[in-house]
């Protein structure tokens, strides 16, 4: 395995792979390595010769009152954990090289990127899809991997891909779960042992919701759910949402696939979550 930390010998290393026929697989992480990311590269290496994981801490897509700075950067445990899952390459650029002081080109995907997250996170998305664009070009990738955790930023990435050709597929990954459903992420750190529990209801209430959105009506879906959010000790709402899975606009009574997408702080740390949610078919 080795680490590369700049951005042109990835590049040329990546090309010269893709020049020898080589598949290369991206997992683009902004590092704190845990079983969600390790379930990408798993699968990365199942479908390519090569796997790239970008270690990234992403300046771009945090807003000035956000985590940027406490963003957990355990650097040598994370590479302990690519090496023992054989990863290739990690990509560990510096931002001063990434977004160098005279860098002004930035990506919008509309609409998506201006809902549900996008009313809280100024500009997040755009970061978001300027970062990875580049990781796309550095890494020659042909297929990249995301959790569906993050259900928005993977739609905005689809989109970008679509508007923009590029050539890399998305291959969308399940959400990876503590025993109590909790969705395994970077910022888990951040809880108590009293607030992780606590956290464990939210899948709990999405569960039931995808349940009842089988038989029951969306609006008593959503007001069932809401109720039982509201519920949840030390916790604050940023929104619970029901969307349509392909485009994220909202729900309505003839929507068959949706997704129920919720961003809820306990105590000082934000998670996010989500379900698909389908209509038991007719006999
Ligand atoms: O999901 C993440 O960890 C980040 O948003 C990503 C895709 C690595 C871009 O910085």
């Amino acid at each position: 395995m080795k680490v590369i930390k700049n951005v042109a010998q990835m590049q040329k290393i990546a090309s010269s792979h893709l020049k020898s026929g080589d598949e290369i697989g991206l997992v683009p992480t902004m590092g704190a390595l845990h079983e969600g990311h390790i379930s990408l590269i798993s699968q990365s290496e199942k479908n390519n010769d090569i796997t790239i994981v970008s270690i990234f801490v992403n300046p771009i897509q945090f807003g000035p009152n956000e985590d940027y700075l406490k963003y957990p950067r355990p650097i040598l445990k994370d590479i302990e954990i690519c090496r023992k899952n054989h990863v290739d390459y990690i990509f560990m650029p510096l931002v001063e090289n990434m977004f160098p002081a005279n860098y002004e080109t930035f990506i919008e995907v509309k609409t998506l990127q201006d809902i549900l997250c996008g009313l809280f996170r100024t500009n997040h998305f755009a970061g978001v899809a300027t970062v990875v664009a580049k990781l796309f070009n550095i890494s020659c990738a042909e297929r990249a991997y995301f959790g569906i955790k993050d259900f928005q930023q993977l739609k905005i990435i689809e989109k970008l891909i679509k508007d923009l050709n590029f050539r890399t597929k998305i291959v969308p990954c399940s959400i990876v779960r503590e025993r109590s459903g909790l969705a395994i992420s970077s910022r888990n750190s951040y809880l108590s042992v009293e607030e992780k529990n606590i956290s464990g209801n939210i899948y709990k209430i999405l569960k039931e919701a995808a349940e009842d959105f089988k038989t029951k009506d969306l609006n008593v879906v959503k007001r069932d759910a809401v109720n039982k959010f509201k519920k949840i000790p030390v916790s604050k709402i940023d929104y619970t949402e029901i969307v349509n899975f392909y485009d994220l606009s909202p729900a309505d009574k003839n929507t068959k696939k949706a997704v129920f997408t919720v961003a809820v702080w306990i105590g000082k740390t934000r998670l996010i979550d989500n379900t698909v949610m389908t209509k038991q078919s007719k006999l």
